[in-house]
């Protein structure tokens, strides 16, 4: 009953308050808890955000030490769960093998899921934290065929997760404090980004008081697709096809104003910038750094920039508002740290954790929460009377 309004894709309905991150599209800002993501990127640790977004205020040195260490109890899976990821084919796309064992999280953890209880949403916030990197590396050691690696828990957060995904058991891994201090920043970048698919999603399911690993796993499905998280894999293979095509960046660009077959420039374009993503502006100086670093320049790094520049010089992205996004250089320098481009929503998902945990217990916290439920606007056949079997 009453009046019902279709906004297709919620172009313009808030689906609740919350006090965690403040976007101005068209000025290009973004801040959480009030920081300025500039500022953020440049002083705090992915802890310190995670802490921040997670508990509202940023921490005192102790404060920080304590979460890491209290982190660091929990990097270890449980064993009967390492051999969950035998069942799963080699070639499996890691997003899906991620999903699916936080998903089983509530399988192996019954102990922290009811989500009103603080002290085990506590337990579920830090067993989140400490075992997403873990699981992301053994879906990458799965699909190249290497043994697991355990977590050296004398080892900072992406010290250890560098190490788990890239060592082997039968060498000293060597941390590399350039890429260490990129992909601190990257995740960082990533840590939250208000209602966007896969947070919508986070708290559309936990509104059914689902618990936190069920309703996080949701959130990893949402971002699996190439229109969010998906973005960053897709634009390392938009660059790699335009450089094996020969083709060169006009006639790509030309492709994509005709909207040939629906092709989009990928890591252009999103629903509340409509100005320079302030994530794309940082990320873009760290790839310059990083790629400096590698043997040989790479190839692709060119394209992306030249696409950028034919890009913004154009009246179809000009008057559009498209302007790069987060995804746009991420793939590039997530590359030139060696990882694989099926791992690169994985890195999206592991930086975003935190705000999804911080989304989803701000609404747990909020009495006035209700569960979820958009109405529609049927379109469907009118009353119609039932035809037997016989009669059709
Ligand atoms: N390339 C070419 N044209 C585009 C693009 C693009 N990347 N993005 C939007 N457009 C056009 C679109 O065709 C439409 O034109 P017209 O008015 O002629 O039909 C107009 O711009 C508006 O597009 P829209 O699809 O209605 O905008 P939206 O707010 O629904 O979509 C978006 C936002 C991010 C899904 C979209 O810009 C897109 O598909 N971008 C490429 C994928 C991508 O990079 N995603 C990552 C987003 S940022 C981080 C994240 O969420 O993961």
């Amino acid at each position: 009953t009453g009046h019902v309004t279709l906004d297709q894709g919620f172009m313009n309905t808030a689906a609740c308050t919350s006090a965690i991150t403040y976007i101005d599209g068209d000025a290009g800002i973004l801040r959480y808890r009030g920081y300025p993501i500039e500022q953020l990127a440049e002083g705090a640790s992915f802890l310190e955000v995670s802490y921040l977004l997670i508990y509202g205020q940023l921490p005192t040195a102790t404060q920080v030490e304590e979460f890491g260490n209290r982190i660091r109890l929990h990097t270890l899976l449980h064993e009967e769960m390492r051999r969950f990821f035998d069942g799963f084919p080699r070639d499996a796309h890691p997003m899906a093998v991620l999903s699916s064992a936080v998903s089983a999280l509530s399988t192996f953890y019954q102990d922290s899921l009811d989500p009103f209880d603080p002290e085990q949403v506590e337990m579920s916030t830090v067993r989140l934290i400490a075992k997403v990197p873990t699981i992301a590396s053994y879906a990458h050691k799965k699909s190249i065929g290497q043994p697991l690696m355990y977590p050296d828990n004398r080892l900072g957060y992406v010290e250890n997760f560098l190490r788990m995904t890239f060592g082997v058991p039968t060498a000293d891994y060597e941390l590399d404090p350039v890429f260490v201090k990129a992909l601190d920043l990257l995740l960082t970048l990533h840590a939250d980004h208000e209602q966007n698919c896969s947070t919508s999603t986070v708290r559309m399911v936990g509104s059914s008081q689902a618990n936190l690993f069920a309703s996080v796993s949701a959130g990893v499905n949402a971002l699996f697709g190439p229109l969010h998280g998906g973005a960053n894999q897709a634009v390392l293979e938009m660059l790699q096809q335009i450089h094996d095509s020969g083709d060169d960046v006009d006639a790509f660009v030309r492709r994509v104003k005709n909207k040939e077959a629906g092709i989009r420039l990928m890591g252009f374009g999103h629903r509340v910038y409509k100005n320079y993503d302030p994530r794309a502006m940082i990320i873009k100086k760290t790839a310059q750094e990083v790629l400096g670093r590698t043997q040989n320049a790479d190839p692709l790094l060119d394209i992306a920039i030249k696409l950028e520049e034919v890009a913004l010089a154009d009246d179809f992205f000009v008057s559009r508002k498209l302007y790069p996004n987060v995804d746009f250089y991420t793939g590039l320098i997530y590359k030139a740290m060696g990882f694989p481009p099926q791992l690169f929503t994985v890195l999206f998902a592991l930086g975003r954790l935190p705000g999804w945990i911080a989304q989803w217990r701000e609404m747990m916290a909020d009495p006035t929460t209700k569960i979820g439920r958009p109405r529609q606007i049927y379109v469907g056949e009118p009353e119609r009377k039932f035809v037997p079997m016989a009669s059709r």
